[in-house]
């Protein structure tokens, strides 16, 4: 793309200059180590600095007081030692030309008590938020003396650390639980009027200058219409906005809609797969036009053609592509040099966000590089010193990551695949309408492998003499798994499994009951077909809680389509065994619990306990192989190539990825393939 691309012109921000319009908003990737962010924190924003991103808005949430824990291993902007690793971190990506801020918060009511220093937490009115689940303590006046302080002191450690500027966040979190009349029903000097409301946001600002001057930049990434009953309307949010521009205290509004008091919500605000592209997008454009004042949006503005639409249209002055940029930090380096089709597709899986409360740490689902970047490239840019055969079985995500990373080595590679198409399980989930984004995990992946010149042999179930006849070096089998469904003590031939449902394989029936002893998509994914076909359904689990490895957003379009059927949940019950009845079929359930049993009787059961691997042409190729299969598990974590021998006569290394050693996901296929081959 030419130059005179509208996302690829400067953005003049007060003194700084924004070489072009596309930033990260803040987000937490927890990668700190004691709060501090250390060489993966920084490693992981200079890739985006490195690639020519304009802005990085670091952190989510860095936190200004004690009082305010970490929810998700957020920075801890009030210790002093953080300065040396922010300042770090601003240094490697100054040195391109990229202006690094950060976000500031005090999450009031917005945590958790039980950990850290065990602090009460506090809000305005001392109201619980149901995502956090505390019972904060109604604030006091020497809480708001202390917060307003810390806040000043969090923005001067940032000025220390030579950061560009600051932005202080305003939805959900303190400032703006003060704004709300759903959190602040305060009848003194900070509640009521709205001019009481900003009492404490105004405190801030000028305690904020105070410290830094009126030179360095502060924002304000805020909520300016709640969307909800009692909330934050717009004609108030808009309010606030101009007053907030009139106070001549900030430089920029980083505009939100919504509100993020509970998982669904929030999913309104992040939107996820399935739901509607920058659904914020030109509410925020009202922003700027009502505020005439520099706006930052970010909402699923996933691709550049959008992104080039809401700054050429005049909706944004900076565009925020944050999961666009986990999923390829190479976004503008790629734009600017023509290469827009290699971008890596955001596919809004939303897996990142979901790890940070599942796991700890946000990972991409097929982007294994991002804050990966100390081992894992993002590009393969080394070729190959000794060129080889490759032979990958199986075209799903791990044998195109396989595929596509030994191409771009240099390598030839020939892919078998016994269906017509390329994607595998990960095409399987595009079946359903609302997960069809997912295709663009297999799409990029064939795509980049013919520009790589891989060749495809579809509609081919390879044997091992179809293998051996090539006479490959390398042999990648990634033939992933079927369905497992023999788990139940008796009548395993009497049910189906969910991803039957899920290939429209098996129609549902009039009463259904569906075994989730998987706990991630594929059981829901299932649920919302079955539970859409009109049929009775109960999703019967062994957990705790259904699909406890599915996260708050991603699990809110399911429960969306799920509530308003005829559907019943039941956890903590094992299903024993089934048995035909007439027509129909006598379940047995059990529990982990105790002695407890009870039946079910239904038309259909479907099962959900991941697949079991394909492995027959793994096997048989294993007493053929030098290595007979075996990894160097401390080589592939730590980066050198695969050496074992245990076999002199075999004619070829042999390398198992996938499902097809064992029931994992797309992220630990494409992370399997891309470790290994990588230093092949
Ligand atoms: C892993 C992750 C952590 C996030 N943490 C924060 C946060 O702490 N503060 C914040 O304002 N937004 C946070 N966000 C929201 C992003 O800033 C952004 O609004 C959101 O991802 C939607 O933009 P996108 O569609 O371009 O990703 C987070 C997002 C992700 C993916
Ligand atoms: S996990 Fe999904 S939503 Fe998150 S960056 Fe990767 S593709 Fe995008």
């Amino acid at each position: 793309m030419s130059s005179n691309d509208p996302l690829l012109q400067p953005f003049q921000l007060k003194h700084l200059t924004l070489k072009n319009r596309l930033m990260t908003s803040s987000h937490e990737p927890a990668y700190t180590e004691d709060g501090m962010p250390k060489e993966r924190y920084r490693l992981y924003h200079q890739a985006r600095a490195e690639a020519g991103l304009a802005m990085t808005m670091t952190a989510g949430s860095a936190l200004v007081s004690k009082d305010s824990p970490p929810a998700f291993g957020n920075i801890l902007a009030y210790r002093e030692e953080v300065v040396p690793w922010m300042r770090e971190l601003v240094d490697s990506c100054h040195q391109h030309d990229c202006k690094v801020m950060i976000q500031l918060t005090h999450l009031g009511r917005r945590a958790a008590w039980n950990h850290s220093d065990w602090l009460p937490t506090v809000s305005p009115s001392g109201m619980r938020e149901p995502a956090h689940r505390a019972f904060p303590k109604t604030i006091e006046d020497w809480d708001i003396e202390r917060i307003v302080a810390d806040y000043a002191l969090g923005a001067e450690h940032m000025q220390a650390a030579g950061l560009d500027g600051i932005e202080l966040q305003c939805y959900g979190h303190l400032i703006d639980q003060f704004w709300s009349p759903v959190t602040n029903f305060r009848d003194d000097d900070w509640g009521g009027t709205l001019d009481n409301r900003l009492r404490f946001t105004h405190l801030i600002l000028d305690a904020i200058r105070e410290s830094v001057g009126p030179g360095f930049i502060v924002g304000l990434r805020l909520v300016v219409d709640e969307q909800m009953e009692n909330g934050i309307t717009r004609e108030v949010g808009l309010e606030i906005a101009r007053r907030m521009v009139a106070g001549g205290q900030i430089d920029f509004l980083n505009v939100i809609r919504g509100h993020i008091d509970t998982d669904a919500a929030l999913t309104d605000i992040i939107p996820v797969q399935g739901m509607a592209a920058s659904p914020h997008l030109d509410f925020a454009g009202d922003v700027r036009r009502e505020t005439k004042f520099p706006v930052f949006h970010a909402a699923k503005i996933a691709d550049v053609a959008t992104a080039r639409h809401a700054v050429a249209s005049g909706k944004l002055d900076m565009v925020g592509m944050t999961r666009a940029h986990i999923a390829d930090p190479q976004i503008v380096r790629k734009l600017a040099a023509g290469r827009e089709q290699d971008i890596r597709p955001c596919v809004g899986a939303t897996y990142c966000l979901d790890r940070i409360y599942l796991a700890g740490e946000a990972l991409c689902i097929h982007n294994p590089a991002s804050g990966r970047e100390a081992t894992m490239p993002h590009e393969i840019e080394d070729k190959s010193a000794d060129p080889k055969k490759f032979v990958v079985v199986g075209a799903g995500p791990a044998g195109l990551e396989a595929a596509r990373i030994a191409a771009a080595r240099g390598h030839q590679v020939i892919v078998f695949e016994a269906t017509p198409q390329a994607g595998g399980q990960a095409r399987l989930m595009t079946l359903s309408p609302r997960r069809r984004e997912m295709i663009g995990i297999v799409d990029w992946r064939v795509e980049q492998c013919d520009k790589a010149g891989v060749e495809f042999r579809f509609n081919t179930y390879a044997e091992a003499d179809d293998v051996l006849a090539e006479n490959p070096d390398i042999v990648i089998v990634a033939t992933g798994g079927l369905p497992n469904i023999d788990i139940l003590q008796s009548g395993n031939e009497l049910v189906v499994s969910a991803r039957d449902i899920i290939a429209g394989d098996v129609k549902p029936a009039d009463e259904v009951l569906l075994y989730d002893d998987g706990a991630d998509h594929p059981g829901m994914q299932a649920a919302e077909i079955i539970a859409e076909s009109g049929a009775r359904l109960e999703i019967v689990t062994p957990e705790r809680q259904i699909a406890p490895d599915i996260g708050g957003t991603n699990l809110t379009p399911y429960m969306r389509k799920l509530l308003p059927r005829d559907v019943r949940f039941t956890p903590c019950r094992r299903a024993l065994g089934a048995a035909r009845d007439g027509a129909r079929i006598r379940v047995k359930l059990g529990s982990d619990y105790g002695d407890f049993e009870s039946e079910r009787l239904v038309d259909q059961v479907v099962v959900e306990h991941g697949t079991r691997p394909l492995d027959e042409v793994y096997f048989a190729l294993k007493p053929l192989s030098t290595n007979l299969g075996a990894v160097d598990y401390d080589a592939l974590i730590e980066g050198r190539s695969q050496q074992v021998e245990k076999n002199p006569a075999g004619r070829f290394k042999l390398f198992r990825i996938g499902d097809a050693v064992a029931s994992r996901n797309i992220h630990a296929a494409v992370y399997d393939a891309l470790r290994l081959v990588k230093d092949i």
